[in-house]
C-alpha cells in the first residue's frame, strides 16, 4: 500500500537527530554535564624533553599551590601505568624516561581548572637529556622501530621492472595531520558506592576506555561504567587515546573520593595526543608503452611515534590500499613502522588508506607524464577489470567494481576534457596564475582489519506507551550514525521514527562493544539493532495472530499499526496488549559480519567484506608568484550503496573531501629540532574554514550504487573513503605546477601543498628546466 510506510524510514534524508540541539546548544556533551557538589578539576604535569632520563621530579610546589587537593604519579596507581591500547607500551604517567615531549608525568586535582593547569607547570624536573629520534627517516637509519618491518609481495616486482621498457623512480613525503575535533579530550569520574565509578569519556571505544579504568583502578571490569552520549568531533583521534584522560581522571577520583574532571587546553590536547601518521614512500615503477604498470615496488616509511597505540593496524591498511583502483601484476610493499620521540601517532580518518593510495597515484601521474598522456587515460588503463585483472594483491577478488561506471560519468558530466583544453589555454596566456585540473579515483576497504572487531550488539526497549528506547555499542561523533540506526528500527517495526528515544552509549547496556571506527559503525550497529527489532516483531507478530485468530503469515506491520485479514490494530494497543499477556517486549541484537578473514602472515584472504568507491574532479589555481592555492570547482561522484540516509550522507561526502583538502593543502604539523611540537593552536595550524570550500561544488550520490553484499538494507559506509577524494587536488596543483614548464617535467612536491611548498615545487623545476635544456645545448654543440 502507498504512503504506508512509517515516518523516518530507511533512506529518508532526515536531519541528525541531534541538529535542533547543536544549533541551539542543548546538546550536553562531557563538559557540559552538570557538575556533582565538589567536582574537582584535574591538570596534567607534562614532558619539556623529547627524550630524557628523568633523574628526579620534585612535586613540593605543586602540592603547595593554591586550591591543590591532590597530586599522582606513577607510584600513586594502584594497577597498571599503562593504557596502551595493543601492546603495554604507553604509561600513564611516565616514571624514568620521557619519550616524547608533553608526555604526562604526573596529575594534579584542584579545586578550579585554573588552579589546577597553573600547579601543574611548578614541578622541578632534572632531565638527563638523550638524544631524539624525530623523523621516519632518522628513524629508519638508526633501524628504530615499533614492530618487525612488514612485506607483501606478489609476483616478481623486481623482475618485471627490470624487463619493462620503461622505469621511473620517484619519492614523496606525506604530511600528518591533527584531528582537531572541535571538543577537546575531556574526562569525568564520579566515584560511586562500594569502589565502583561511573566516567563519563569522549571516546569512540567506551569499552577500551572501562578495561584502561579498571587496570590502572585494579578493580574488575564491572566496577566501571563508562558513558558516552556523543563526542564534538574524533576523527579517529579519540579511538585508542581518550584512555589516558580518563584514567588520570579516575586515578585522581580514586585518590580524593570525589568527582573529577579533566579536560585539556587546545594547545596541551595538540601536543599530547596522536595524529595522522606521515609517510615517506619511495617508489620503482617499470611500465610499457601505452602506461601500463608491469612492476612496481613500495617502500613506505611511517612516524609511528614513541608507541605501538593502532599503527601496526593503520600501516597495515596503507600496505593494503596501495594498489587503489588499480591492478598490480608484480607487486612490492615493503612496510617500515618507524619509532620516534614524538607523540604516538593513531588514527585519522582512513587510516592509513590515504597515505598507501598517494604512492600509487604519483607513480601514475609521473608514468602519464613521461609518456605525455593524460593522466586519466593512464588511470583508465591500470583499473581493475570487473570480471578479469580483479585480484587484489593480497589475493581478495573484487566483485563489487563500479569505479568505470563512476568514472565515465563523472568525466562527462564534469566536462574534464574541454576543461582540460581551456586550461591550457589560460595557461598560454597568464603568466602568475596558472590553473590545473585532475580527476582521482577511490576504492576503500570496508571492515577492521582486526577481523574480531567486525561485531556488534544492541538492546532495543518497548514501554507500554507504544515508544521505544534504542541503545547499541556505536557512538556518535557528528557522523549520524543514531539517526541511521535509529531508521533501521523505524522500519523494522514500521514506526515513526520520533516514536524511538535514542541513548547514550554505555559499557552497562552493551558490553564488549567494538570502537566506533573504519567506517562500519552503521552496518554493524544497524545489522545488530535489525536483529534486535526482528525478535521483538516476531513476538509482536505470533501474539497478534493469536489476538486476531489467523495464521501469523498474513499479519503485516504498516504505518504503526498491525493488520491482518483486513482488521488492523495500532502498534500502542498491541504493545499494550502483549504486555498483558506477558510477551516480552526488549530484546538485544548481535552482529558479525560474514565472509571475511584473512592471515596476516601470508598477507591473503578476504580482510574486506566489500568496497567503496568514488571520484573526484578538482580544478585550482596556484599563484605562482606566492604560492598560494585556490580550489575553483570541484566534481565529485560518491557511492554509498543504497543509502540509508542520503542527507547524513552528503554531509559526510563534503566533510571528508573538505577535510582531506586540508590534510594535503594547508595543515602542516611542525616540530623544532628538540622535538617539539610548535604548531599547537589555530593561529599556526590552519584547517579548512568555510572560505575553503569551492565556489563550484557539484556532489552527487552514485545513483545506481547497491552493496553487492548483504549489508544492511544494501548500503554502504561513508564516513572515510571521501576524504580520499581529495587528492585530486594535490594532483590539480601538480599539474599547474608542471605547467610552468610546458609539461616536460613531473613536478616534487610532497604534501601539504603548503603555499611554501608550492614555492618549492614550482623552484625545483625551474632548475631542472634550465639544468635539462643546458645538456641540450651541450650535447648539440657537441
Ligand atoms: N564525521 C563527523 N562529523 N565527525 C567525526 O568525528 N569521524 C570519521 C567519520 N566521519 C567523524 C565523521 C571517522 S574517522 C570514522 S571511522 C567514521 O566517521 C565513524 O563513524 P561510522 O562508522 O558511523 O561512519
Ligand atoms: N580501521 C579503524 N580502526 C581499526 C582498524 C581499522 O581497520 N583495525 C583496528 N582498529
Ligand atoms: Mo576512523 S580513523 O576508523 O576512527
Amino acid at each position: 500500500m502507498p504512503n504506508e510506510r512509517a515516518k523516518g524510514s530507511v533512506g529518508s534524508p532526515l536531519p541528525h537527530d541531534s541538529a535542533h540541539l547543536h544549533v541551539s546548544g542543548g546538546a550536553l556533551y562531557t563538559d557540559d554535564i552538570p557538575e556533582i557538589r565538589g567536582t574537582l578539576h584535574a591538570a596534567i604535569g607534562m614532558s619539556e624533553r623529547a627524550h630524557a632520563r628523568i633523574k628526579s621530579i620534585d612535586l613540593t610546589k605543586v602540592r603547595a599551590a593554591s586550591g591543590v587537593v591532590a597530586v599522582i604519579a606513577a607510584k600513586d596507581i594502584p594497577g597498571k601505568n599503562d593504557y596502551g591500547p595493543v601492546i603495554a607500551d604507553d604509561p600513564i604517567f611516565a616514571t624514568t624516561l620521557v619519550q616524547y615531549h608533553g608526555q604526562s608525568m604526573f596529575a594534579v586535582a584542584a579545586t578550579t581548572v585554573g588552579e589546577a593547569r597553573r600547579a601543574a607547570r611548578l614541578a622541578a624536573v632534572d632531565y638527563e637529556d638523550l638524544e631524539p629520534t624525530l623523523t621516519a627517516e632518522d628513524a629508519v637509519e638508526a633501524k628504530s622501530f615499533v614492530l618487525r618491518t612488514e612485506h607483501l609481495v606478489r609476483g616478481d616486482p623486481r623482475g618485471a621492472i627490470a624487463a619493462a621498457p620503461h622505469r621511473l623512480s620517484g619519492k614523496i613525503r606525506i604530511g600528518g595531520q591533527e584531528q582537531f575535533y572541535l571538543e577537546g579530550m575531556v574526562a569525568y569520574a564520579v566515584p560511586k558506592e562500594d569502589g565502583t565509578m561511573h566516567v563519563y569519556s569522549s571516546t569512540q571505544h567506551p569499552g577500551e576506555v572501562q578495561h584502561q579504568v579498571a587496570h590502572a583502578l585494579d578493580v574488575p571490569a564491572n566496577d566501571i561504567v563508562v558513558e558516552c552520549r556523543r563526542m564534538g568531533g574524533a576523527f579517529g583521534g579519540k579511538e585508542s587515546q581518550p584512555g589516558l584522560f580518563a584514567c588520570i581522571a579516575a586515578l585522581l577520583a580514586h585518590e580524593t573520593k570525589r568527582p573529577v574532571k579533566l579536560r585539556v587546553d587546545r594547545d596541551d590536547d595538540m601536543r599530547i595526543t596522536g595524529k595522522r601518521h606521515d609517510f615517506v614512500t619511495e617508489y620503482e615503477v617499470g611500465f610499457d608503452d601505452d602506461g601500463r604498470i608491469l612492476g612496481v615496488d613500495f617502500v613506505l616509511a611511517s612516524r609511528c611515534g614513541y608507541s605501538v597505540d593502532l599503527s601496526g593496524a593503520i600501516n597495515d591498511r596503507a600496505m593494503l590500499h596501495s594498489d587503489n583502483c588499480y591492478y598490480l601484476g608484480n607487486v612490492g610493499v615493503r612496510s617500515f613502522r618507524c619509532k620516534t620521540n614524538t607523540v604516538s601517532n593513531t588514527a585519522f580518518r582512513g587510516f592509513g588508506g590515504p597515505q598507501g593510495m598517494l604512492g600509487v597515484e604519483q607513480v601514475i601521474d609521473d608514468i602519464a607524464q613521461a609518456l605525455g598522456k593524460d593522466p586519466l587515460d593512464v588511470r583508465k588503463l591500470n583499473f581493475y577489470g570487473v570480471t578479469e585483472r580483479n585480484v587484489t594483491h593480497y589475493q581478495q577478488t573484487i566483485v563489487d567494481n563500479v569505479i568505470h561506471d563512476i568514472v565515465a560519468d563523472l568525466e562527462q558530466s564534469a566536462d574534464y576534457r574541454e576543461r582540460r583544453r581551456a586550461i591550457r589555454a589560460f595557461n598560454a596566456k597568464n603568466p602568475y596564475v596558472k590553473r590545473g585540473i585532475a580527476l582521482t579515483p577511490v576504492k576503500f576497504g570496508i571492515s577492521f582489519t582486526a577481523t574480531h572487531l567486525n561485531q556488534a550488539g544492541c538492546l532495543l526497549h518497548v514501554y507500554t506507551d507504544g515508544t521505544l528506547m534504542l541503545n547499541h555499542g556505536g557512538t556518535e561523533m557528528g557522523q549520524g550514525l543514531f539517526i541511521k540506526v535509529a531508521q533501521v528500527v523505524a522500519e523494522e517495526l514500521a514506526v515513526d521514527i520520533d516514536r524511538i528515544r535514542i541513548t547514550a552509549s554505555d559499557t552497562s547496556k552493551v558490553p564488549n562493544a567494538s570502537p566506533t571506527a573504519a567506517s562500519s559503525g552503521s552496518d554493524i550497529n544497524g545489522k545488530a539493532a535489525q536483529a534486535a527489532a526482528r525478535k521483538i516483531k516476531r513476538r509482536l507478530t505470533e501474539f497478534a495472530a493469536q489476538h486476531f485468530g489467523v495464521a501469523p503469515d498474513t499479519i503485516a506491520f504498516r504505518a504503526n499499526a498491525v493488520h491482518a485479514d483486513g482488521k488492523s490494530i495500532t502498534f500502542d494497543e498491541l504493545v499494550k496488549l502483549a504486555y498483558f499477556a506477558r510477551v516480552s517486549l526488549f530484546a538485544t541484537g548481535y552482529y558479525r559480519t560474514p565472509k571475511i578473514g584473512y592471515d596476516r602472515k601470508t598477507w591473503t584472504g578476504m580482510p574486506f567484506y566489500y568496497f567503496c568507491y568514488g571520484a573526484a574532479v578538482t580544478e585550482v589555481a596556484i599563484d605562482t608568484l606566492t604560492g598560494e592555492n585556490r580550489l575553483l570547482r570541484v566534481d565529485i561522484l560518491h557511492d554509498v550503496g543504497k543509502s540509508l540516509n542520503p542527507a547524513i550522507d552528503m554531509g559526510q561526502i563534503e566533510g571528508g573531501f573538505v577535510q582531506g583538502v586540508g590534510w594535503l593543502t594547508t595543515e602542516e604539523l611542525w616540530w623544532d629540532d628538540k622535538g617539539k611540537l610548535m604548531t599547537h593552536a589555530p593561529s599556526t595550524y590552519k584547517i579548512p574554514v568555510a572560505s575553503d570550500v569551492p565556489p563550484v561544488f557539484n556532489v552527487r550520490i552514485f545513483e545506481s550504487g547497491i552493496n553487492a553484499e548483504d549489508s544492511i538494507h544494501r548500503s554502504k559506509a561513508v564516513g572515510e573513503p571521501p576524504l580520499m577524494l581529495a587528492i585530486s587536488a594535490l594532483h590539480a596543483i601538480r599539474d599547474a605546477i608542471a605547467s610552468t614548464v610546458d609539461y616536460a617535467l613531473s613536478p616534487r612536491l610532497d604534501a601539504p601543498a603548503t603555499a611554501e611548498a608550492v614555492l618549492r615545487s614550482l623552484d625545483d623545476i625551474a632548475s631542472r628546466r634550465a639544468k635539462s635544456a643546458k645538456s641540450k645545448v651541450a650535447t648539440e654543440v657537441a
